[in-house]
């Protein structure tokens, strides 16, 4: 099925000149990037995002690190891609985060993942909504798309 997830560069892929490497990743594995932005979160928006820790003792400091300099805000859509997208991601801590994800070869620390991807559905559309309006969302065809899935092939083959 497709779907959309919501992925965000936290701020240390912002600083460190990690968008473009990162970004690849997503481009080259045949997903569709259909939105991005560059915003400096306000607390408000840090604190709703991730509202499910808001009792967790790492909270304060993640608030902190999430609104310590512009975020990248995506809409990446493709088949099956939220669980595709965590994978790519790679585990919550670098240091445990398989070789070849983006944690996993760009990550140390916990507390300085990189990268945010939504993990299921229903936070993939909570998510969307919060950071995005519905206009900024672009619906478009991208041409390759016959040679990525095998599903759509009849678009070019007959
Ligand atoms: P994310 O929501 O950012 O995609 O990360 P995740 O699903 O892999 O992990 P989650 O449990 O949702 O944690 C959200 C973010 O909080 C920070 N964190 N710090 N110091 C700590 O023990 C700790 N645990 C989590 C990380 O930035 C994590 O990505
Ligand atoms: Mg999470």
């Amino acid at each position: 099925m497709i779907q959309k997830s919501f992925v965000m560069m936290k701020p240390d892929a912002v600083q460190r000149r990690l968008m473009g490497k990162v970004l690849s990743r997503f481009e080259e594995k045949g997903l569709q990037i259909v939105a991005m932005k560059l915003i400096q979160v306000d607390e408000e928006l840090a604190k709703t995002h991730y509202g499910e820790h808001s009792e967790k003792p790492f909270f304060k400091d993640l608030v902190s690190y999430i609104t310590s300099s512009p975020a990248l805000a995506m809409v990446i859509q493709g088949e099956e891609a939220i669980p595709v997208i965590r994978k790519i991601v790679g585990a919550t801590n670098p240091q445990e985060a398989d070789c070849g994800t983006i944690r996993g070869d760009y990550g140390m620390d916990t507390g300085r993942n990189i990268i945010h991807a939504s993990d299921a559905p229903e936070s993939a559309e909570r998510e969307i909504a919060l950071w995005f309006n519905e206009d900024e969302i672009c619906e478009y065809s991208i041409v390759d798309n016959a040679w990525i899935l095998e599903s759509i092939k009849n678009y070019i083959f007959n």
